[in-house]
């Protein structure tokens, strides 16, 4: 699918949810970029600086960074060439304030808001994908392991490692973060580009559904075609519309 108007696209969605593998899959179906906000902070917290060492403390205990900083990151981030036909933002806004942030910034820049997905899926199935996630420490990548099966990272061979915000924890912590934000966001993206889609179908339906709600998107807009009912703007956390 190709872009004829820069398409500014928002993943919502409680840890685990997908968001991650739904931007990657968009990215390539939609030849835009991905800012994927816990990746650059993740970076940053390998780099070694001052910074970095106080942004891993922040993630590694689940809690979020502070809206200045992300803010900061994400304005940079947008200003770059590859994102004129816009991008897939995974995990930014979270708050309310970002929410608001980023409708001035692309305004600013002389584009519509957002186009909105909320992946909504059941808690307890979110802490099993997460128990089951392992992470690259080389090249990143997040891979589904089978309990008991060899753990090595198909790519590079490297033995791979559970995310240190996974710990059962830090996942209840993150989900309780994300719930305090949840309505005030989804308030924010009512009745303008806000899609909720049920995440906890295989990733291609997800995909699909998404791409097909993109599809019928009018050319000019940034995305909604009919207001979504108030009925629908529940948590994120509760059953799923479509
Ligand atoms: P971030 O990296 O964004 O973490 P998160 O929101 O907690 O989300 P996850 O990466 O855990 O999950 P995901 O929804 O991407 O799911 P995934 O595709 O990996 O942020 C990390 C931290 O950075 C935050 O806690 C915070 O501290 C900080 N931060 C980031 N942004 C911030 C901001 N804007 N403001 C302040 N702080 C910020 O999938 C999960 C697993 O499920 C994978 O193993 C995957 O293979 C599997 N899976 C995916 N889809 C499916 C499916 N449909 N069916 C079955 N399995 C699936």
């Amino acid at each position: 699918m190709h872009n004829t108007h820069p398409q500014f696209i928002v993943l919502l969605g409680p840890p685990g949810a997908g968001k991650g593998t739904q931007a990657e899959r968009l990215s390539g179906a939609l030849a835009i970029p991905t800012i994927s906000t816990g990746e650059m902070l993740r970076q940053e917290g390998r780099s070694g600086s001052l910074l970095g060492a106080q942004i891993q403390t922040l993630l590694d205990a689940g809690h979020l960074v502070s809206d200045e900083l992300i803010q900061k990151v994400v304005a940079q981030r947008l200003a770059q060439p590859d994102c004129r036909q816009g991008c897939i933002l995974d995990g930014f806004p979270r708050t309310a304030t970002q929410a608001r942030f980023l409708d001035q910034l692309l305004a600013k820049m002389g584009f519509g808001a957002p186009i909105v997905f909320d992946l909504a899926i059941a808690p307890e199935e979110l802490v099993a994908r997460l128990s089951l996630r392992r992470q690259c420490p080389l090249c990143d990548r997040t891979f589904q392991v089978l309990p008991g099966a060899i753990e090595t990272c198909p790519h590079d061979g490297a033995s791979l490692v559970p995310r240190p915000d996974d710990a059962p924890e830090t996942i209840r912590r993150r989900l309780r973060i994300y719930a305090d934000h949840t309505s005030e966001i989804v308030r924010f993206y009512q009745n303008r580009g806000y899609h909720r889609i049920n995440a906890s179908q295989p990733a291609d339906h997800v995909t699909s559904k998404v791409l097909g709600i993109l599809g019928n998107a009018p050319a000019g807009t940034n995305g909604l075609k009919r207001p979504v009912p108030a009925s629908q703007h529940l948590s994120a956390l509760s059953p799923v519309a479509h």
